[in-house]
């Protein structure tokens, strides 16, 4: 029998970390967390069959650790966060890594099983793995499942960015970012499993923990830092565990709902096509944070919903790739800048499908066609030297539109910047300025009658003097930025392409309605309560919920 444990997670966690490869500074040093099996070391690794399961389903789950026992507990999250059971005393066994595990999956054994009760409220469902080892104890590995259930009256829907997160999550070394098998710096995994551990940090972060976007901008001289990247290496958390992930973005959202007394739903990504009847539920369907990756399929149920009645309200930002999801959803695919040389659907007859940029002319469907932005036209602001000394607000064009009633603000005036509310990937457009307002260019293919009502200046190039002590994040991204805006990389269009921008906009959609800030750190408002914040994402839920 295990030892009775905390709910809460000390603040200095145990690393598995394997240093991958040195780059040209500490911030680029890549790392990641796996198994090591070494039995003098407690480690225990958890991942779930699915991401959705509905009352009376099983939940499936599938442990590595070298505990001899270990426990699991199954919290329903939100400000209040629910108990719903513990698991104790699950024999534990050590499991290694298969070949080519994080994209055929890891193939674990079952450890432990759940049948969600009848009663279970609708959520988002924590399931901590815990384990003990001599005076070791850890609670060490967080995996999650949502539980769609449209039981009652609820207006709000949260649709969690999972496509993200699992392009994001590099346990194992492996991610749509990083990855061993390929050849140059910015090596990835086109294809990822579900069935593997979620990176540490993705589903928790200790309160306080630092966000991606620079709170306070880089003082004048002075190179850029970056506390997330610090925090995480030095506390033994994924790298990029402040990109991507329930903790840094949706549920701060839906803590700060809560508290204002609303009752918001969760549902993953692909719940959307798994059950198209669960969006037209809603009267307001909400995605925030870092939502940068969606099937076709998806983008085909959100503009239906839109289109006969629906509302969305859209706090985020990167809305860039397409992804493809394969085995049952349980694979992820996407092949970004290599898609003419590895995609199989690359020349064939369903090329639209081809898993890359939206803005590829092989698709057809531009990004901005959707929500009214587009990441192409974004993208950086706040984080390393991208727009660095930026507000870090939205400047606001419209003072007088209803998304601002009640703030009394003026043309000119700046939202947000106290919070860094702009960062640190914002969606934009390509835009001209006539008396003092922008508008979308022609190169855009934006919905008829959108309004841009705010907006920021973002960027696609890190200035960099070469100064002692500098480090970059991303560096020069103008020429791929220009070969997908421009079709070329002319010294003009890179250029050009350095330059970006971050909006809100609004527009009418069928007999729906759509709010886009397009932030992916709108929910860093939320988070530290700035007043402007709060009052725009409540004036646009009141009324996307009225009847
Ligand atoms: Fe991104």
């Amino acid at each position: 029998m295990s030892k009775k444990v905390s709910a809460e997670l000390p603040e200095q966690m145990p690393s598995n970390f394997v240093p991958r490869r040195q780059g040209f500074d500490g911030v680029k040093t890549l790392y990641y967390e796996t198994v090591f099996q070494d039995p003098a070391y407690l480690e225990v690794f958890t991942y779930t069959d699915r991401m959705s399961y509905r009352p009376g389903e099983t939940v499936r789950f599938h442990t590595s650790t070298t505990a001899e026992r270990f426990d699991i507990s199954i919290v329903r999250d939100g400000i209040r966060p629910q108990k719903l059971a513990h698991l104790e005393g699950i024999s534990g066994k050590s499991v290694g890594l298969r070949d080519r595990f994080y994209e055929r999956g890891c193939d674990w054994p079952e450890s432990q099983t759940w049948r969600v009760p009848d009663d279970a409220p609708a959520g988002f469902y924590i399931a901590t793995s815990v384990a003990s080892k001599g005076d070791v104890h850890r609670e060490q590995e967080h995996g999650f499942f949502v539980l769609p259930r449209k039981d009652r009256r609820k207006e709000i829907l949260l649709v969690a960015a999972t496509g993200t997160w699992r392009a994001y999550n590099d346990w194992g070394g492996h991610s749509h970012y990083v990855g061993d098998n390929l050849i140059d710096y910015w090596q990835f995994a086109p294809k990822v499993t579900l069935h593997r551990p979620w990176a540490r940090g993705f589903i928790w972060l200790p309160p306080g923990a630092p966000r991606r976007a620079t709170k306070q901008p880089t003082a004048i001289g002075s190179p850029p830092r970056y506390l997330q990247d610090e925090f995480a290496f030095s506390r033994g958390f994924s790298k990029f565990c402040g990109s991507a992930g329930w903790a840094s973005y949706e549920r701060p959202f839906l803590c700060w709902a809560e508290a204002q007394g609303l009752e918001v739903d969760v549902i993953s990504q692909a719940d959307m096509i798994a059950d198209p009847d669960l969006l037209t539920a809603y009267k307001c369907v909400v995605f925030v944070g870092h939502d940068e990756y969606w099937t076709w399929e998806m983008r085909e149920a959100i503009e239906q919903y839109i289109e006969s009645g629906g509302n969305v309200a859209r706090f985020a930002g990167n809305f860039h790739f397409q992804i493809r999801l394969e085995d049952d959803g349980t694979t992820q695919v996407c092949y970004k800048d290599r898609v003419s040389e590895k995609d199989p659907l690359a020349g064939t007859k369903d090329e639209r499908r081809v898993a890359t940029d939206w803005s590829d002319p092989r698709i057809g469907w531009p990004g901005e066609q959707t929500f009214g932005l587009s990441s192409e036209y974004g993208c950086f602001a706040g984080v390393g030297g991208n727009a660095a000394r930026g507000s870090g607000g939205f400047t606001i064009y419209d003072p007088n539109h209803w998304a601002f009633e009640g703030l009394y603000l003026g043309y000119g005036d700046v939202i947000g910047s106290e919070a860094q509310i702009f960062g640190y990937e914002v969606d934009g457009l390509d835009y001209e300025m006539i008396d003092g307002i922008p508008r979308p260019s022609a190169r855009m293919k934006t919905p008829e009658g959108l309004k841009i009502l705010a907006m920021g200046l973002a960027s696609n190039l890190e200035q960099a003097y070469g100064r002692k002590g500098e480090s970059l994040k991303w560096g020069d991204e103008t020429t791929e930025v220009a070969l997908r805006r421009y079709g070329v990389a002319t010294e003009a269009a890179r250029a050009a392409a350095a330059r970006g921008s971050g909006m809100i906009v609004a527009f009418q959609k069928g007999r729906g309605s759509v709010f886009h800030a397009g932030s992916c750190e709108w929910v860093a408002g939320l988070q530290q309560h700035d007043p402007a914040t709060c009052h725009v994402t409540r004036n646009v839920l009141d009324r996307f919920t009225r009847s």
